[in-house]
């Protein structure tokens, strides 16, 4: 496939990893937002097998694991540096920290590792809240959180922040970067 996008339709890809799914939902949500300016093509991809080429937009995010994005998402913008060059790119976190802390501290804190590794124009970037189910997770995550939670004094057992209007609208905001001026 060439890298050049002929014709008039742009192409956006949302590139996503998740242990539990709720990043993936996001990705999907963000999609919608993308579509509905109406001019985009939009893709979602698994990190695993997304491939950049013949997209002008690349979103692409992780959830946050121990104040981390996973490294495969952080090994994709590493590896993809050459192929994300000569495009717009928009970034994204989800986490269950979003709303406890502000905006600010949350990007200098989960996105600082995905912005330092991007190459292309990162014209966006953005923090979204997660989900967390206790019984849903594996033994050694659900082990991690119940410490987690024993240092905080508070039991954690369901923390639901997803929003659909928010990634929609992130997801309308970057296609309208693809609008011809
Ligand atoms: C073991 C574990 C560690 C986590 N660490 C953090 C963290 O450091 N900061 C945070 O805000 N959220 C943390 N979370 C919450 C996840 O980011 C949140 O559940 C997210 O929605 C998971 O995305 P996924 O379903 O796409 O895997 C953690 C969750 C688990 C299970």
């Amino acid at each position: 496939m060439p890298d050049e996008v002929t014709g008039s339709t742009a192409r956006v890809l949302i590139i996503y990893d998740t242990r539990y799914g709720s990043t993936k939902t996001i990705a999907e949500w963000i999609a919608e937002g993308a579509a509905s300016r109406g001019h985009a093509d939009v893709a979602v991809q698994n990190v695993a097998e997304a491939d950049p080429r013949g997209f002008d937009l690349i979103v692409i995010g992780s959830p946050i694991y121990e104040e981390h994005p996973l490294p495969s998402v952080m090994n994709f913008l590493a590896a993809n540096r050459d192929r994300l060059s000569d495009k717009d790119v928009a970034l994204f976190v989800v986490c269950v920290d979003y709303g406890t802390v502000s905006k600010e501290e949350l990007v200098h804190r989960y996105l600082a590792d995905l912005q330092t590794r991007a190459a292309g124009r990162v014209r966006a970037i953005e923090v979204f809240g997660g989900y967390l189910d206790v019984d849903k997770l594996s033994d050694t995550d659900r082990k991690l959180i119940e410490d987690f939670a024993k240092l905080m004094g508070a039991p954690i057992t369901q923390v639901n922040k997803l929003d659909r209007q928010s990634a929609r609208k992130f997801g309308a905001q970057v296609a309208h970067f693809l609008e011809p001026a």
